[in-house]
């Protein structure tokens, strides 16, 4: 891996699959594993092993079938939790347990009722008692967006001590300022003991919309993986979305900083995790929504029509969508109106074209956008329709 690669840990199955009534059956995270190993992710986070019987069976199942991820599996810090996480990881060609816990002030005192150096001490423990399982384990500080930097620093030198080879630092909250986040990750880079031995990891809620520009943040200042969700689903705004870091760092090349992702899949991947969970993606989603690549009004589709880059920073192909779209709606032009007559057989003058375009808006103040038989019913109901179709 060269030190400019990012490496992907897509926890769709995991912290995904928190969204309220988008439960998957193991049948679709094993289908939606498959394609995230071809999609080219580095680690795939495949359940929580111990929280029900459901997930083991999951977990297993996921580390049978997939060739080239890590496959992950979530326990907290404890015992138990651990170590049916390694049980459900037997059959993984690269197993990894993510074990961790709260750092917070709020997550200690009043979710462990405890205190610093006791949360350290079972960070520790929880690191080396995984690592007596596998070779690979990830430690996350829970809430560590809301840690100060101080205390994270020696819970991150604690966690590496004990053999840690990733450090997760989640903004669990979704609060952290990119600007916030970033010089957490700097930071931490700076002052923990031995944090060449790890890699430091992104985990970003979005809670304030702000997911992916921490996240992004958090790699320009020297972490080195993120952990993300196909659509940025998870429970509450959700998580970073897998294809906007992506597309991030590809649309940005002087970053220096790339992804293993065969982007062309990322719309299929988009849609196959909204179909198997049932969850609509709204339109103007970033890449991968209806209208990402779809134009309406009349200047931005006239542009688009001369030359794509006009109003497209990507195209469409490049995440697998075919075509830009121009949607023909009462705010479109004759530009517009002649692109798409032309794609369906009619090539019009520009008398034409003026008549039909009267018709057009006719149509279109009455519809809210005009598909393609609507385009011949308005060719065919125009004054020039005989002289068209006699041209
Ligand atoms: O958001 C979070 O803190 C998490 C951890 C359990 C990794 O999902
Ligand atoms: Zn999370």
């Amino acid at each position: 891996m060269s030190n400019n690669n990012i490496q992907i840990f897509d926890t769709t199955l995991r912290d995904g699959e928190q969204v309220p009534g988008c439960k998957l059956n193991s049948e679709q995270k094993v289908v939606i594993a498959e394609q995230l190993d071809t999609l080219g992710v580095d680690v795939i986070e495949a359940g929580f092993p111990v929280s029900s019987p459901g997930d083991f069976k999951s977990v297993e199942a996921i580390s049978k079938i997939v060739k080239n991820a890590t496959v992950c599996g979530l326990t907290r810090a404890v015992e138990n939790d651990i170590k049916v996480a390694a049980e459900s990881l037997r059959f993984a060609n690269k197993p990894r347990i993510h074990t961790g816990i709260g750092t917070s002030e709020s997550h200690i005192l009043h979710k462990f009722k405890s205190n610093r150096d006791a949360i350290i001490e079972r960070a520790f423990e929880a690191v080396k008692y995984a690592k007596s399982f596998v070779e690979d384990v990830e430690f996350y500080a829970e809430d560590a967006g809301r840690t100060d930097n101080e205390y994270l620093a020696r819970v991150c030198e604690a966690a590496i001590k004990a053999g840690a080879t990733v450090l997760n630092i989640p903004d669990t909250t979704g609060y952290c300022l990119p600007s916030e986040y970033g010089a957490k990750i700097k930071y931490l880079k700076e002052n923990v003991k031995g944090i060449e031995k790890a890699i430091l990891s992104c985990h970003c809620h979005n809670d304030l919309g702000l997911a992916t520009a921490n996240s992004i943040e958090g790699v320009i200042n020297g972490a080195r993986q993120i952990e993300c969700t196909i659509n940025g689903i998870g429970e509450r705004a959700g998580n970073t979305a897998l294809e906007e870091v992506v597309m991030v760092l590809k649309q940005h090349p002087y970053l220096n900083l790339d992804t293993n992702i065969n982007t062309s899949m990322l719309y299929g991947m988009s849609q196959l995790v909204s179909d198997s969970m049932g969850i609509y993606t709204q339109p103007n989603k970033a890449i991968v929504g209806a209208n990402a690549f779809a134009h309406s009004s009349g200047i931005h589709q006239d542009g688009v029509i001369k030359n794509r880059a006009t109003y497209e920073i990507i195209d469409p192909k490049d995440v697998g969508v075919t075509e830009s779209a121009i949607v023909l709606t009462a705010r479109s032009g004759r530009a517009a109106l002649a692109y798409r007559a032309k794609n369906v057989g009619y090539e019009l003058t520009k008398l034409q074209l003026d008549d039909v375009y009267a018709n057009f808006l006719s149509f279109a103040d009455r519809k809210k956008e005009i598909n393609d038989n609507d385009i011949h019913q308005i060719i065919e109901t125009s004054n020039v329709y005989q002289q068209i179709i006699s041209a």
